[in-house]
């Protein structure tokens, strides 16, 4: 407990983490502006929705410094991870927002974002709580809000169910998929990028489990 009061101190003091209360709910002064109030270049925006530790955001903030990285998650004692790693190398090009994901369309505007990485979300296995689902209709209709047209969604998952589902989603809601493997590490998209492997990712590999991956655009 203390550690993660250490964590949540620290947060404060970091410049690109954002964590705003927000009641009652309204615009934040960031949407629309993350380009000219935050990073201060025009270049793509990028999406990690649970980021956990923010695996995939910093490392591809490190591959990729002509794109913006934004890790969005509830949790501030993981996301400090991040936060802490791209403070440390001063990586002008990452920023975190600590926020519960529901409320995301309060801090994008239209088009303001160009992609989406969405890495091994909780499955939210019982029906009731389908709505729960970062992939469901519920979401990808706030994500569409602020996706500019042709963005990119990924998901990592060593969920079969949630992979079968949000396949599912996609084919009902007119999306295209551009490429799906229920076994990453054995097909032909496994690469440098892919292969970024998170802390759940590295969890489930040592259980022996396969990652699912999938690639699609909304209503393409
Ligand atoms: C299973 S963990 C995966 C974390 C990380 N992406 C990884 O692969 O190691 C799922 C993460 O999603 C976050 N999360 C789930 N639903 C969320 C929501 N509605 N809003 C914000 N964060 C959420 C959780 O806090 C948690 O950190």
């Amino acid at each position: 407990m203390k550690r993660k009061l250490a964590r949540f101190a620290e947060n404060e003091t970091f410049p690109h983490v954002f964590q705003p209360k927000m009641f009652p709910p309204q615009d934040h002064e960031l949407k629309g502006r993350w380009h000219e109030r935050f990073f201060k270049n025009n270049h793509p925006i990028v999406l990690e929705l649970g980021c956990g530790r923010g695996e995939y955001t910093v490392n591809l903030a490190e591959k990729f410094p002509e794109k913006n990285f934004i890790g969005v998650d509830w949790k501030g004692a993981r996301l400090w991870r991040g936060a802490k790693t791209s403070h440390e190398n001063k990586m002008p090009n990452v920023a975190f927002l600590r926020i519960m994901i529901q409320n995301i369309g309060y801090f994008f505007s239209k088009d303001e974002v160009n992609e989406i990485w969405i890495t091994f979300p909780d499955p939210q296995p019982q029906q009731s709580r389908e709505r729960k689902r970062l992939t469901s209709p519920r979401f990808l209709n706030l994500y569409r809000q602020f996706l500019a047209p042709g963005g990119v969604i990924h998901l990592k998952t060593d969920n079969k169910p949630l992979f079968d589902y949000t396949l599912e989603v996609i084919s009902e809601t007119n999306s295209r998929k551009i490429y799906s493997t229920d076994d990453l590490y054995h097909s032909d998209a496994d690469n440098e990028i892919l292969g970024i492997k998170t802390t759940y990712e590295k969890m489930f590999l040592e259980q022996g489990l396969k990652i699912c991956y999938l690639k699609f655009i909304l209503n393409g």
